[in-house]
């Protein structure tokens, strides 16, 4: 079990202090000066905000209003213009930064690329204006479903320069998954390659993309532009696909960064909920560029000379704050590696460190708890030296996964920031700053200057110290997301109203259950909603559960995660079977690829289990709680008594 305990954190004491050296060149140095900038924030957080952005941003025109708050509806810096590509690229350019590394590509077949900011600036521009040129406008949404090559994030950046909404969609979906999403969100352009490389393999992506298209399955898309990355033999269609190369010719390398409104759609990106299709986050300019930039400078604490590395995916949401928009906001050289660990080649992660003298490195538990099994002599091989601070995001760390990050990776010098944040709230909320605050392994720490985190219980009064309860945010803050696209009465009711509003308080339910201990500190237990969290990968049950019953041997199906020692979670599926079918090994087998093929290799459930029936309440609910003891293998105790037949449980027991 890797997920925390109750008892582990009661009992968990260790304190881990900034060393001095670091404290004394952090951006923020000492507890004192976090409580100070935390206390300023809370007694008037719309000057704190505003403040932040006057110093850190450009504006070509400043707001009239820091925050129109319509609970559960806000905006920031209303009246204000500007455009974060502009933030990212152009200001630094009349600086020395102008030739530094912005971007450090590492791909998988040992290709490399250095892009500095004036190198970047200008292929966004040429991009922005290939976009132009395939017709998008201002307003318009492009949906960006790339490898883990430095296009993914020029393509990012050409859209903001033009004030159209990307929607980046991971390369490992699927088709179907694909489609969905070009729907919803009305795209009009995609942006993908020929193929990608994913351990080992290519993916063929633009392949993915005319399943998609096929059969009118997306009909807003007129164009679909594709890099050549891997050099496979693709199928371009006439008047619709493009090869970027070719564009690039046509095109002017000059293209001005569109003012945009504070408020304007900066991008979709979806994630997994309790109930039905994934939802459509939107996030808007002016407060997501403010947001991310300020966390990237505070807790990752960059250094001019620094080179900073996010692992993650630009497909998620990590991807964008932290590869993309915090770093280079902040003119910093970000890397972004194409390539993930794999038996293969177990110590890529600490040859990438070695080869560009990585100083931060930010990470997933997953990554760290894999890296242990593989075992310490990796990691030991190389010179890590480089090192300076460490950070982890995704689920709840184990202290002994902290330990060992603290231990073998930073060698015992580099403080820890584990971050809690989520799609939704478009930055890191709860983290160390690393010259500031002590840390505890296995705690997210403090919330950040401006967010008044709290745990709370279902009616919204604050639980004791040390005692469980849900996340919540008691106040509006920058990069919080602004609605569910498409559908606001879906944004109100998932995340506004599981806490009833008292007295027109309207508080932030972010869907995690934690606890706050006698310092303050909070402690993350997970998800406490039907999300599963798979190797730090967000999976709604309900889309797994439609996945498998839509195909013809499933009469119902129920899928829970199960604790697993490396990912975290694993998803295990009851299904029962419709009448003609048989329980068969091959079956499983189907059903598995079935699932890749509906949404993509994350979401195929590690386990299927085939049932007579699947135990519901007399109401007719599943009960899933039961379900999760069954898949853990633990034996099911306390109230089985509104189970309406409980033979089901002898044959599902029967079947682990
Ligand atoms: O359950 C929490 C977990 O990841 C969820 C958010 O997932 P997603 O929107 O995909 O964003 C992931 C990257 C920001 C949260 O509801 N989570 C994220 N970070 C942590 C975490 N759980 C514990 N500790 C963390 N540091």
């Amino acid at each position: 079990m890797t997920q925390p305990t109750i008892e582990s954190i009661l009992q968990e004491k260790r304190l881990f202090h900034p060393p001095a050296e670091f404290s004394q060149a952090a951006q923020i140095r000492s507890l004192e000066e976090y409580q100070n900038l935390y206390d300023q924030a809370k007694a008037n957080p719309e000057q704190f905000w505003a403040e932040l952005a006057e110093q850190e941003l450009h504006w070509f025109q400043k707001w009239d209003t820091v925050l129109d708050w319509q609970p559960p509806f806000a905006q920031w810096f209303v009246g204000g213009k500007l455009n974060i590509s502009y933030n990212c690229l152009d200001r630094h350019l009349t600086t020395w930064r102008k030739n530094k590394a912005a971007l450090i590509w590492e791909g998988e077949p040992g290709d490399s690329r250095t892009l500095t900011y004036a190198q970047l600036h200008r292929e966004v521009c040429q991009f922005a204006n290939a976009l132009k040129q395939l017709g998008v406008k201002t307003g318009d949404r492009v949906a960006i479903y790339m490898p883990m090559i430095p296009e993914a994030a020029i393509a990012m950046l050409a859209c903001a320069r033009i004030g159209a909404a990307h929607t980046v969609v991971f390369g490992g979906f699927s088709a179907e998954a694909l489609k969905d999403r070009l729907v919803d969100a009305e795209v009009k352009v995609v942006v993908t390659a020929d193929g990608g490389w994913r351990k080992d393999v290519v993916v063929p992506l633009k392949a993915q993309v005319d399943k998609a298209l096929a059969n009118g399955g997306a009909p807003n898309v007129r164009h679909v532009l594709v890099v050549r990355r891997t050099a496979q033999e693709v199928e371009m269609e006439q008047d619709r696909d493009r090869w970027w190369h070719e564009l690039q010719q046509e095109v002017s390398v000059d293209c001005p960064a569109e003012p945009m409104d504070s408020e304007a759609m900066l991008f979709i990106l979806y994630t997994s909920g309790t109930t039905g299709k994934p939802k459509g986050v939107v996030h808007t300019t002016g407060g997501y560029n403010l947001f991310t930039h300020i966390t990237t400078k505070w807790i990752f604490d960059l250094k001019d000379t620094d080179v900073y590395w996010c692992t993650a995916d630009v497909g998620w949401i990590t991807g964008h704050s932290y590869i993309v928009y915090g770093p280079l906001s902040n003119g910093a050289t970000t890397v972004m590696y194409e390539g993930a660990p794999r038996p293969s080649n177990p110590g890529c992660f600490w040859d990438v460190i070695e080869k560009y003298g990585v100083n931060v490195f930010y990470t997933a538990p997953t990554a760290i708890r894999a890296f242990i099994k593989m075992g310490e002599e990796i990691p030991k091989a190389r010179n890590l030296s480089s090192l300076r601070l460490l950070g982890t995001v995704g689920e709840p760390i184990n202290p002994e996964a902290w330990m060992w990050y603290h231990r073998v990776i930073g060698g015992e010098r580099c403080p820890i920031v584990d971050t809690w944040w989520q799609t939704e709230t478009g930055g890191i909320m709860i983290s160390a700053l690393p010259g500031a605050i002590p840390t505890k392994p296995g705690s997210a720490t403090l919330p950040f200057p401006g967010i008044m985190a709290q745990v709370v219980d279902l009616e919204g009064s604050p639980v004791a110290a040390n005692a469980g309860g849900y996340l919540s945010i008691q106040h509006p803050w920058p990069g919080m997301m602004r609605t569910v696209y498409g559908d606001p009465e879906r944004f109100r009711k998932s995340y506004w109203e599981h806490i009833p509003p008292r007295d027109g308080r309207y508080v932030y339910f972010a869907g995690d259950g934690a606890r706050c201990d006698q310092d303050g500190y909070f402690w993350v237990m997970g998800r406490i909603d039907d999300v599963i969290n798979v190797a730090g990968h967000r999976l709604g049950t309900m889309e797994i559960e439609s996945a498998l019953v839509s195909h013809p041997a499933v009469a119902e199906a129920a899928v829970v995660g199960k604790p697993d020692e490396v990912k975290g979670q694993e998803v295990v599926a009851f299904v029962t079977l419709e009448g003609t079918h048989s329980a068969s090994e091959d079956l499983k087998k189907e059903l598995k690829q079935h699932v890749g093929q509906e949404i993509g290799a994350i979401a195929r459930p590690g386990e299927i289990r085939f049932a007579d029936a699947l135990p519901k309440t007399r109401s007719g609910k599943i009960m899933r709680r039961l379900l999760r003891t069954l898949a853990s293998g633990e034996a099911v105790s306390g109230d089985t008594s509104t189970l309406e037949d409980l033979g089901v449980l002898e044959t599902l027991r029967k079947e682990g």
